[in-house]
């Protein structure tokens, strides 16, 4: 079976789109990005496109690759106490100038649309979610439109960074799911891998889980995004080699990128909603 994240994440955001339409409110994110790079860009303007189709309000801010993490902490600020702003989004990778980790702890808990603050991380790891990280919340989502069990089952996410890795595996423990997190360190990488019953690659390297990693009937999901000298996208797994072993796979394109967008459409929802009831428990 291949999990379609691309018709997932049309069928949510045009679910949203009637939500914030029967809501009357009318949510507003700012993305922040640093410098120029091409990558970062085109996500920036997917980002943009997305609010535009879904009636979420969207302003950009632009700033130069040299700039300080002063001045990057000042339009950070400045979003925090701007009232018509409910989310907001600073493009990552920020450059080796400025200091990521404070220009992320500096975003306001109750803006914090990527999830990536501590408090959110730490709300997710305790079980009490407030905004979880999109890439792998996007995943979830993905796990439950399809009906793909996680209670019990053995998950096994490969690699362990904030925005996917450990978000992931806190996400699918609270799914109550067995969890194990790997990593460039592992020892005997291919074991752990191959006990896997749900498989999460968050690597960043071009088919590098071929079937010999890969369970009968496991279900895979590839959020690598590798580009080749040609300019082509390929995922983490060789998914031509593992798509008739694998119980259900994730295609790149067209798998997890997609719900990355559409989740960040609903968090920036959700932070308009939490504003308005002045209530955490909203989900
Ligand atoms: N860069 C790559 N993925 C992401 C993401 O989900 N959020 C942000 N802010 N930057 C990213």
């Amino acid at each position: 079976m291949i999990l379609d994240g691309k018709a997932v994440s049309e069928k949510r955001l045009e679910i949203l789109k009637e939500e914030i339409e029967e809501s009357g409110l009318y949510p507003r994110l700012a993305t922040v990005i640093v410098g120029e790079d091409p990558a970062s860009q085109m996500y920036v303007r997917m980002k943009h496109r997305a609010c535009e189709r879904v009636g979420i309000g969207s302003v950009g801010i632009e700033l130069p690759a040299d700039v300080t993490t002063e001045r990057v902490l000042e339009a950070v600020t400045r979003l925090n106490n701007d009232p018509d702003i409910n989310g907001i989004l600073v493009q990552l990778p920020l450059p080796a100038g400025v200091d990521t980790t404070r220009v992320i702890e500096a975003v306001a808990p109750d803006k914090d649309v990527d999830g990536f603050h501590p408090y959110n991380l730490g709300r997710l790891f305790s079980g009490t979610p407030i905004f979880a990280p999109c890439t792998p919340q996007g995943i979830m989502t993905i796990l439950d439109e399809y009906k793909i069990p996680t209670r019990g089952k053995r998950a096994v996410v490969v690699g362990r960074s904030i925005d996917v890795g450990r978000p992931m595996a806190a996400l699918l423990l609270n799914a109550d799911a067995t969890v194990t997190i790997c990593h460039s360190k592992t020892e005997n990488l291919e074991d752990e891998m191959r006990r896997a019953d749900i498989l999460v690659s968050a690597v960043g390297k071009a088919k590098f889980v071929g079937p010999e990693m890969v369970k009968e009937g496991a279900t895979v999901i590839d959020v690598g995004i590798n580009q080749d000298e040609q300019g082509k996208l390929s995922g983490d797994v060789d998914f031509e080699a593992v798509k008739d072993r694998a119980g259900a796979i994730t295609p790149v394109p067209g798998g997890v990128g997609p719900m990355t967008i559409a989740t960040l459409m609903e968090n920036t929802f959700r932070a308009a909603k939490l504003r308005t009831c002045d209530n955490s428990t909203v989900r």
